[in-house]
């Protein structure tokens, strides 16, 4: 393993060495790279339909060249994805991984070479050492690596001073509530294994065996949002059980670490985890919570469900003066699914057929009367909403246009707020 040292890593002791040390014995997330020939793993952050929706006004035009940072890349899923869709729409984009985890960087770099894509820049370091020079990046990945800083604002503030003005970056961070638990079991295994040194194998045994003693009343063996510690991967269970450095945001502490590096929450994802109404239809309590802004909403709505493990953003610089987000109602919008299998399932659906269907911890549900069965219909991601509306305006009948908008409307907020569909070009 080639040495690393620079003043971001730190010297060879302490939570630098702790962090490679995890990271070189279990790369994250556990992947064969010959299963690239199987199948592309998709998620969120770095879609490249979301951050088209969310941080260009679903206007960006691919043909134009697109440079990409992806800060902690690990083994390299949202590298892959992102890459393989930008060269789907041949963009000439520009691609840097940086890893301060070589076994990681191995695995990213041999799946891109599984599937062809020759235009990233793999570089085995600390996401510090890279420099605006480097960029500036149209676009920053950082998914599940700032809560392992010492300093997460530090490296937040580095990555936004790496960012085009017109920018924007995907982020994760891990969420207190949902993770009840986990920092007792943490605290407790720390506490156990301070006296000796032990392999990380022996550690992984440790916490296994520990799982497997907790009594009932115990928090995190009581959290049914965390995967049992017998379905999870060494990987897995190293990362989340014997993590040496680690931490938890609750909305607010997470939207004041994005304001704090001069950059703007564009969205929460999915937005409807963050809203009141996705999880109760009392009037009462909805009265109560309409008049709050989206970012209190967004706070409330993390107690009430209190099971967001993960908090993801969009987000952008400070001070732009037009909104990034997409509309729908521009009648160029062209309303596309983001999962065609999802968008072909919504489109079989009867007037009057109700489908439910759970989606991170919430349920998105779904009655359409026959206009918004006929609005499903026609998305197919190549009509813009005004196609859509003047071909459906057409049709024998008398449809009253306001009626066809507010169906449209409701119907886009509602796949939106679920992240089920998006608009593009
Ligand atoms: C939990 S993994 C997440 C990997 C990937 N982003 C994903 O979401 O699948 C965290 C990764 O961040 C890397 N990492 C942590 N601190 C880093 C730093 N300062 N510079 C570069 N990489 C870092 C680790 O090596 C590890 O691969």
């Amino acid at each position: 393993m080639a040495h690393i040292e620079n003043k971001a890593l730190g010297s060879d002791t302490g939570w630098a060495q702790g962090l490679r040390r995890h990271y070189e014995a279990y790369p994250y997330p556990e992947r064969d790279p010959k299963d690239e020939t199987k199948r592309l793993i998709q998620g969120s952050p770095s879609h490249i339909l979301e951050i088209d929706h969310y941080l260009f006004q679903g206007k960006r035009d691919w043909s134009q060249p697109f440079s990409v940072l992806v800060a902690g890349g690990g083994t390299g899923d949202a590298l892959i994805m992102l890459a393989q869709q930008l060269a789907d729409r041949h963009c000439p984009a520009r691609i840097l991984y940086v890893d301060m985890s070589e076994a990681s960087l191995d695995i990213a770099q041999a799946r891109a070479t599984i599937r062809g894509l020759d235009h990233i820049d793999f570089r085995h370091g600390s996401l510090f050492d890279i420099q605006r020079q480097d960029g500036p990046f149209d676009y920053i990945d950082c998914c599940g690596v700032l809560h392992h800083l010492p300093d997460p604002q530090d490296g937040l503030n580095h990555l936004t001073s790496l960012l085009h003005d017109g920018g924007g970056m995907g982020l994760m961070v891990y969420g207190t509530l949902g993770r009840t638990g986990v920092y007792h079991m943490q605290a407790m295994l720390k506490h156990m294994l301070a006296s000796k040194a032990r392999s990380p194998q022996d550690e992984i045994a440790l916490a296994r065996q520990l799982s497997a003693a907790l009594p009932d009343t115990n928090w995190f063996r009581r959290n049914p949002f965390i995967v049992h510690h017998k379905a999870q991967s060494d990987a897995n269970l190293y990362d989340l059980l014997l993590h040496s450095q680690d931490r938890s945001y609750l909305v607010p502490e997470f939207l004041d670490l994005i304001a704090h590096a001069n950059l703007e929450a564009v969205s929460l994802m999915e937005p409807a985890l963050y809203k009141p109404e996705t999880y109760t239809q009392d009037r009462k309590i909805l009265a109560e919570t309409a008049p709050m802004s989206w970012q209190e909403q967004a706070a409330f709505a993390e107690y009430f469900a209190g099971n967001i493990i993960t908090h993801l953003a969009y987000v952008r610089p400070q001070g732009r003066s037009t909104s990034s987000v997409a509309s729908f109602e521009d009648p160029e919008a062209v309303p596309i699914f983001r999962e065609p299998a999802v968008g072909t399932a919504l489109q079989q659906l009867r007037p009057g057929q109700k489908t439910q269907a759970k989606r991170g911890g919430t349920i998105f549900s779904l009655k359409p009367d026959v206009l918004t069965c006929d609005v499903l219909k026609a998305i197919d991601g190549q009509r813009s909403w005004g196609e859509i509306k003047a071909r459906l305006l057409s049709q024998p009948g008398r449809l009253k246009e306001s009626r066809l908008d507010d169906a449209y409307r409701g119907l886009m907020q509602h796949l939106c707020d679920f992240n089920l569909v998006l608009v593009t070009r």
